[in-house]
């Protein structure tokens, strides 16, 4: 048997998708019309023998309560959220778990950060890593020298994929191949991670003996059950035959700006058209809009036959589409009203926000500049002939006059 684990991280994590995130958990954001966790949890579908799902996260029971059940019953595979009562970290937070976990005696466990946008070749990284033997497989991708430096940088060997070095975040260039943060292991990591937890719980008990050694000792402040997976697992694992890497060449991306969650419900709106295209909207009928590319509407939602929709745009529950709308390459979120002939482009629009007739919201689409995606908060109300470019603008706001390259708060 199989079990996956995927770790949703808490309130305090995520603080980078404010404005989005005062409303919703972040592992809920909608993308491609899906919470972003469904991503993931559909990928696990395809693992073979998989009889459990765990999310574990420090957000309260009642988030996460409705979406696991309604996806159990859809999944056929129990989906459980396993709350804790403070961060553990990465691995601390599936060792605190590991007697339920064992419950099912999986002979593999499969770990997903939840942040995470990508094909999720998970049956391939089983079989890689049932081929390599040790404890477990990581999932990298090659990026651009550049933007290496934001996450785990690796080492591997061409010929055997072992995982010879690892550095969390390095300052100075290691390697363009990344941790993608999608892991099988075995159940030996639980071994592992108890190792670190007992070195943690000797050296503080050593440091009452000892003021010179809580100097020396640079973790002085962390606590002994908190383990994170990439610093204090992979890195002294390097090396050591136990760990293998296997490498995708399809699409990858980390989800911690609204931006990106922009960019990554394009990339799964186009995977869509790849592997459920059922779900994507398809213009035909003569009362249809003109739809293009790939689109999401959610069957609760009006669009107007005369709206222009698409490509890569997303519109969830109860929203309204206008006469003469047009919507490129935007994520509209539930209950948001678009009055006749408005422009969106490359913007998010919150939670029953309302934009004017002939009004813009748009953004130039650079994902990565911290104002390429416009950004309104839930309940904004941008008025009639109002242009709004390149801005992010804060929950409850109404908008009279244009605005461009600002943060209104
Ligand atoms: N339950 C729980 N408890 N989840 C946690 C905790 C915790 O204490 N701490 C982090 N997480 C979750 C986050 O929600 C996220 O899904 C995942 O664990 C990793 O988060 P971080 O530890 O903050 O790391 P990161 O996202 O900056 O970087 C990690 O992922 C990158 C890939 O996206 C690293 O592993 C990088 O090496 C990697 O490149």
């Amino acid at each position: 048997k199989v079990v996956a684990v995927i770790m949703v991280g808490g309130p305090t994590k995520g603080t980078r998708f404010r404005p989005l995130s005062l409303n919703i958990p972040k592992p809920l954001f909608p993308l491609a019309g899906y919470p972003m966790v469904h991503h993931p949890i559909s990928a696990c579908k395809r693992i073979p023998n998989l009889a459990q799902i765990y999310l574990i996260g420090f957000y309260e029971e009642r988030e996460f309560s409705l979406y696991v059940s309604s996806i159990s019953n859809e999944l056929k595979v129990p989906v459980r959220y396993l709350r804790e009562d403070k961060p553990h970290g990465s691995a601390g937070g599936i060792y605190n778990f590991r007697d339920l976990i064992m419950e099912e005696d999986p002979s593999h466990i499969f770990l997903l950060n939840c942040d995470v946008c990508s094909s999720f070749p998970l049956p391939e990284m089983l079989e890689a890593h049932k081929r390599y033997g040790g404890i477990g497989t990581i999932l990298v991708v090659k990026v651009s020298a550049e933007s290496a430096n934001q996450f785990g940088e690796l080492v591997s060997d061409p010929v055997t994929n072992e995982l010879l070095h690892y550095t969390e975040k390095p300052e100075t260039f290691v390697s363009d191949r990344i941790n993608c943060g999608v892991y099988v292991f075995t159940p030996d990591i639980f071994t592992a991670i108890q190792g670190v937890s007992t070195q943690r719980k000797d050296r503080a008990n050593l440091r009452r003996v000892s003021s010179f050694e809580a100097m020396q000792l640079d973790t002085r402040n962390i606590p002994t059950d908190y383990v994170r997976l990439d610093q204090d697992i992979l890195s002294p694992l390097a090396g050591k035959k136990q760990l293998y890497i296997y490498e995708t060449t399809h699409f990858w991306e980390q989800i911690k700006t609204p931006g990106m969650s922009l960019k990554c419900s394009v990339l799964y709106l186009s995977q869509f058209r790849h592997t459920t295209p059922h779900l994507l909207a398809t213009g035909d009928g003569t009362k249809s809009a003109a739809i293009i590319g790939d689109v999401y509407i959610h069957p609760s939602a009006k669009v107007h036959p005369t709206a222009k929709i698409g490509p890569g745009v997303s519109i969830s529950a109860n929203a309204r589409i206008g006469p003469g709308a047009r919507l490129i390459s935007c994520i509209i979120l539930d209950g948001v009203e678009i009055k006749e002939n408005a422009v969106v482009i490359h913007a998010i629009v919150g939670w029953k926000s309302s934009i004017g007739k002939w009004a813009r919201v748009q953004a130039s689409g650079d994902y990565n500049a911290k104002l390429g995606v416009t950004i309104l908060g839930e309940s904004v109300s941008v008025e009639d002939e109002v242009v709004v470019v390149n801005s992010i603008v804060l929950p409850h706001k109404t908008l009279n006059v244009g605005v461009q390259d600002e943060i209104l708060l």
